[in-house]
């Protein structure tokens, strides 16, 4: 790039995308260029951002824009577009208004930002993410989708309110497809070291583990329109800082399976490290048979979303 910093682009202005160019400017670690078909509400948000450079001292700019060419030379592009869910709805009914935005910007990052690292956030998530895979034709490793991060920092919250002790001791798991099938994994969650399963009773367990799958209906419900956006976008902040920055941070995250866990050709929450390749590496958990057959289902009910719906 022409003043020597790296470059993020985030696709989508409404709350998530907002959010997420809003972390990453806090980040100071690139130029943030944000960018939605309706120019105005781009150019309106990254204009109150950088009005904000100040306060908050940024290392970089925000530059809003409706134009593809701007996102040339990105390291990393965020793909936040399309509906939120609103109450009564499954994120699975999101898929063909969804479906359709996302084969267009996957277009204009294959066009204009053909090395970048794309991390989807648009649900249906892990439909999305397949289905940008495929658009974009890109590497798998550089095409990954955002939950898991989402929904392990929802576990952890509510095992910090359980326990009473700090968020940045709770190392939680969850895996699975974001959405009714995930899979919370206590036996992989610890709290300063200590499986929670030596912390917290069986029963109490289980109610956060299911209060972690319905994490983003709670809000849904809440909000009465839309859905959750400053954990959303704030998760894909960190994914994309660990990408680009090459920090290889070990996190859960929508990859695409070729083996492991008994699944392929399917994008499912799975642990990764995340470095400047995209997914450098998938962790195989040992798991139980109920946890296997668990995270099996949620695969299986992904691919069958896959050629049933849209066709692949
Ligand atoms: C959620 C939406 C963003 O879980 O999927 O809040």
């Amino acid at each position: 790039m022409a003043n020597g910093r790296r470059k993020i682009a985030v696709i989508g202005a409404g709350n998530v995308g907002a959010t997420c160019a809003f972390v990453l400017a806090q980040m100071k670690i690139a130029d943030v260029v944000l960018l939605d078909i309706f120019e105005g509400f781009a150019k309106g948000k990254a204009l109150d951002m950088s009005q904000n450079a100040t306060v908050l001292n940024y290392n970089g700019t925000v530059t809003g824009t409706a134009n593809y060419e701007d996102i040339a030379g990105s390291d990393v592009v965020v793909v936040t577009s399309g509906f939120p869910r609103q109450p009564g709805m499954t994120r699975e009914d999101l898929i063909g208004k969804n479906a359709e935005i996302v084969a267009q910007v996957g277009q204009g990052i294959k066009e204009h930002a053909p090395d970048s690292v794309v991390i989807v956030v648009t649900n249906p998530l892990d439909l999305m993410t397949y289905h940008m895979q495929q658009t974009t034709g890109f590497p798998h490793q550089r095409v990954i989708g955002q939950a898991g991060v989402l929904d392990s920092a929802r576990m952890a919250h509510f095992i910090a309110l359980e326990l009473n002790c700090a968020e940045e001791d709770v190392s939680p798991m969850v895996l699975g497809g974001h959405g009714d099938t995930m899979v919370p994994l206590p036996r992989y969650t610890t709290v300063g070291g200590i499986p929670i399963t030596q912390l917290i009773s069986k029963e109490r367990i289980e109610e956060i583990s299911a209060r972690t799958a319905s994490g983003g209906g709670e809000i849904v419900k809440l909000l009465e329109r839309g859905s959750a956006f400053y954990a959303p976008g704030s998760a894909a902040a960190i994914m994309a800082e660990s990408v680009l920055n090459d920090r290889r941070r070990v996190l859960p995250a929508s990859c695409l399976l070729t083996g492991q866990y008994g699944l392929s050709d399917v994008y499912i929450g799975v642990p990764c490290v995340l470095g400047a390749n995209g997914v450098e590496q998938i962790f195989e958990l040992e798991l139980t048979e109920e946890e296997l057959t668990s995270l099996q289902t949620s695969g299986e009910f992904y691919k069958k979303q896959l050629r049933d719906v849209l066709g692949y």
